[in-house]
C-alpha cells in the first residue's frame, strides 16, 4: 500500500488526480493539504471535500487549509478561464458535512509525516507555498518523507503563464526553490511530459461506457467539469475537445514511475526577473552553480498513462 498526502489546489485536474488516487486500491490518501493557485485555499479544501464526498469517502480523510498567498508577493488573480468561478470547472457538487480540520497548516503535514515515518509519499499539485513553510517550521521534515512527486515546472517545453514558466512554480519561485535545495528524493512532473499527455473528451466518455458502477457518478462529474476546462485549453493552446493532463500525470507517474523517462539535474528556481521568475533552471555544466540534483521527467509513454489512469474506474 502506498500511502500519500496531496497538497493541491483543486482545480479541474487536480479534481482527477485525486479521484485516481481515491479510485486505486494500492493508494491510502492519509490527508489533503491545499494552498491558493487555481481558487483561493479555502475554495480549494471546499472542493476537496465535496470531491471526497462524492467518491463516498466523506469523513475518512482529513484535509486542511493551508497558505492564502505565496511566501513573497500577492497571491495574484485566479485562471477562471481555466478552472472556472468555483475551480472545478462551474460544477455544482452537493456540499460536504465534514469540515476542514481546524490546524495550522505545518502543524498537519509534520503530524502526518511523523504518523507515516519513512512511508508517506508527498504528492504536490498545486504551488509549493505549504511544503516550504512546514519546511522552515520543523527542519527534519523532509527526513521523514519518502519520496516527493511534484506537478511544476518545464525544461524544455514553452511555459504556460511566461514564455519558460509553469504556473505551479511562477505563483511561488522562492517556496519552489527551497523545495528543490531539499535533500530529499523529489521527481518533477513538468510540462515537458503533461503537453505530452492529452486527454480527449472521447476517452472520458468511453470510460464512462465501461466503468465499475460506483465510479460512474464519479466520471458524469468529470465529463462536466472537463467541458470548461476543454474550452480554457482551446483559449490557451488552441485544442480541440482535449486537454493536456498536468496533476493526473504526476499523480500516475508517484503510483507507477515506470511510465517516464527521467533525468536527474542540479536545479535551481530562478526567482527574479520579469519573464524569467519561476524559471527551472539546470545545470549541465562540468562545473555547475551550487543546488541539487532533482528528477525531471522527460519523456513520457501517454498512452500507457491514459490507460492506467482509467484503468482505476474500470
Ligand atoms: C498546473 O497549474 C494549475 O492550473 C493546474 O492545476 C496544474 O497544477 C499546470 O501548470
Ligand atoms: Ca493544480
Amino acid at each position: 500500500m502506498m500511502k500519500i498526502c496531496i497538497d493541491c489546489d483543486p482545480g479541474v485536474d487536480d479534481s482527477l488526480a485525486i479521484l485516481f488516487a481515491l479510485c486505486r486500491p494500492d493508494i491510502e490518501i492519509v490527508g489533503i493539504t491545499t494552498s491558493a493557485g487555481n481558487v483561493t485555499a479555502k475554495q480549494g479544501a471546499e472542493n476537496t471535500l465535496r470531491i471526497l464526498k462524492l467518491a463516498g469517502m466523506e469523513g475518512r480523510i482529513p484535509v486542511c487549509i493551508g497558505a492564502e498567498s505565496p511566501l513573497e508577493g500577492e497571491c495574484g488573480e485566479f485562471p477562471y478561464f481555466i478552472h472556472g468561478k468555483n475551480g472545478i470547472g462551474n460544477v455544482e457538487l452537493p456540499a460536504a458535512e465534514q469540515k476542514p480540520i481546524e490546524m495550522d497548516v505545518c502543524d498537519f503535514l509534520y503530524q502526518k509525516a511523523c504518523e507515516n515515518e519513512g512511508e508517506m509519499t508527498l504528492i504536490t499539485l498545486g504551488r509549493m507555498t505549504n511544503i516550504a513553510m512546514v519546511l522552515a517550521k520543523y527542519p527534519d521534515f523532509h527526513k521523514k518523507i519518502k519520496r516527493v512527486v511534484s506537478m511544476g515546472g518545464t525544461l524544455h517545453a514553452s511555459g504556460n503563464v511566461s514564455p519558460v514558466v509553469e504556473a505551479n512554480i511562477g505563483g511561488d519561485p522562492e517556496a519552489a526553490d527551497i523545495v528543490v535545495q531539499t535533500p530529499w528524493n523529489l521527481t518533477m512532473v513538468g510540462l515537458d511530459v503533461t503537453l505530452k499527455t492529452i486527454l480527449r473528451k472521447t476517452d472520458i466518455d468511453q470510460a464512462l461506457g465501461s466503468c465499475r458502477q460506483e465510479c460512474k457518478e464519479l466520471l458524469v462529474f468529470l465529463q462536466q467539469e472537463m467541458k470548461w476546462y476543454m474550452q480554457g485549453a482551446h483559449r490557451q493552446n488552441w485544442m480541440r475537445e482535449c486537454c493536456p493532463l498536468h496533476d493526473p500525470l504526476a499523480m500516475v507517474v508517484a503510483a507507477d514511475p515506470a511510465l517516464v523517462s527521467t533525468q536527474k539535474r542540479i536545479t535551481r528556481i530562478e526567482c527574479e526577473g520579469k519573464y524569467c521568475r519561476g524559471m527551472v533552471v539546470t545545470d549541465l555544466r562540468e562545473q555547475p552553480i551550487k543546488g541539487r540534483y532533482v528528477e525531471h521527467c522527460i519523456n513520457v509513454d501517454s498512452e500507457k498513462v491514459l490507460n492506467t489512469l482509467f484503468a482505476a474506474f474500470q
